[in-house]
């Protein structure tokens, strides 16, 4: 009495089984920015970075983070010069998954104008091998016992004695950030607006009061890169020896990629009805 319903039944649990394999065959496709952005971190790792290509991808940052890559003290641009490689790679493709707004940057991103996964590996080499400034914006100066104290008790663990990140689980460098982007990002990690902040982190941080966080972040801005790692003050970069550079200390806009500026035409407006002639 139960057979043919039985055999229903067998049947389309095994249909079920069969597409489940077929589709097992093929890659997952990524369902949230952060695992396309993670396909494409594991792909660009695979790949040998070409400096030359990554010196000329880079003449689009230069417009935000400068020449240098060394950004600006006021927090606007990050440093990104001297960042681990692997750092930069995880934050170009979070960017452009998305996985990490960031609204100015977002259009320069893109792989029609920054390119596929080689030129973020061309360009995260060049960027990580350049000296970075010995002369970052920091805080004020007055708590630094303090954050030296809260830094050992909540940050080495995972960004390392002296600020130097971790190159193996893409942990930032943050030592000679700049304290003002250091402020921002730790704002936006700590109230969540962070996408691809780490979660343990936030956990860590989370009762921070104001003055714990300057004087922390005062501190990490202080950490000193090796020697090895910094410029000579005023080093210009000789990769771009006819950069034109902001004549009034104002970074100029960078240039619209292209297609941005090409809008469709609006449509003609409707001729204007004509008045009726007066009987
Ligand atoms: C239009 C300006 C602009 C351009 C062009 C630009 N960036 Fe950025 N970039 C920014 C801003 C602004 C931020 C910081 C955003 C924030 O506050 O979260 C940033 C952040 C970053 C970060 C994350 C740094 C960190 O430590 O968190 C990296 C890496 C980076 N940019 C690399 C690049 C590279 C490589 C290029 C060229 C392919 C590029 N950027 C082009 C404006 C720009
Ligand atoms: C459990 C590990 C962990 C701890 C503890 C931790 N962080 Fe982080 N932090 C991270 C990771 C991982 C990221 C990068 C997340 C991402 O974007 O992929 C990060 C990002 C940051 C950033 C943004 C850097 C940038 O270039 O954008 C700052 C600033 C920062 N941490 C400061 C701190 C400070 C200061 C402390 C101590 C008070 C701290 N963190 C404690 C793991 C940690």
């Amino acid at each position: 009495m139960f057979g043919p319903v039985f055999a229903i039944g067998l049947s389309i649990a095994l249909s079920g089984l069969v597409s489940t394999a077929a589709y097992a065959q093929e890659p997952a496709p990524a369902e949230t920015p952060a695992e396309t952005a993670r396909l494409e971190y594991e792909q660009v790792m695979t790949l040998t970075p070409d400096l030359e290509n990554g010196r000329k991808v880079y003449l689009t940052c230069a417009v935000c983070h400068r020449p240098e890559g060394w950004g600006a003290p006021d927090g606007t641009y990050p440093q990104i010069a001297g960042q681990l490689r692997t750092v930069i790679i995880k934050q170009l493709a979070d960017i452009r998954a998305r996985n990490r707004d960031n609204p100015l940057m977002y259009p320069f991103s893109v792989p029609r104008i920054l390119g596929g996964p080689q030129s973020v590996a061309d360009v995260a080499a060049y960027v990580a091998q350049l000296p970075m400034t010995p002369d970052n914006g920091v805080g004020s100066g007055e708590d630094l016992a303090l954050g030296q104290e809260v830094y050992a008790e909540h940050c080495t663990k995972c960004h390392g004695d002296h600020g130097e990140g971790n190159e193996a689980e893409h942990i930032p460098a943050i030592a000679g950030q700049h304290y003002l982007y250091l402020m921002r990002q730790f704002d936006a990690i700590r109230m969540g607006r962070r996408k691809n902040s780490d979660p343990k982190m936030v956990k860590q941080i989370d009762g921070f009061t104001p003055r714990h966080q300057a004087a922390v972040l005062d501190y990490t801005a202080r950490l000193r890169p090796p020697e090895s790692k910094l410029a000579e003050a005023g080093w210009t970069n000789p990769d771009f020896p006819s950069y034109v550079r902001d004549p009034m200390g104002v970074p100029p806009m960078p240039p619209m990629p292209a297609g941005l500026m090409d809008a469709p035409a609006l449509p003609e407006p409707p001729a204007y009805p004509s008045v009726p002639p007066a009987r």
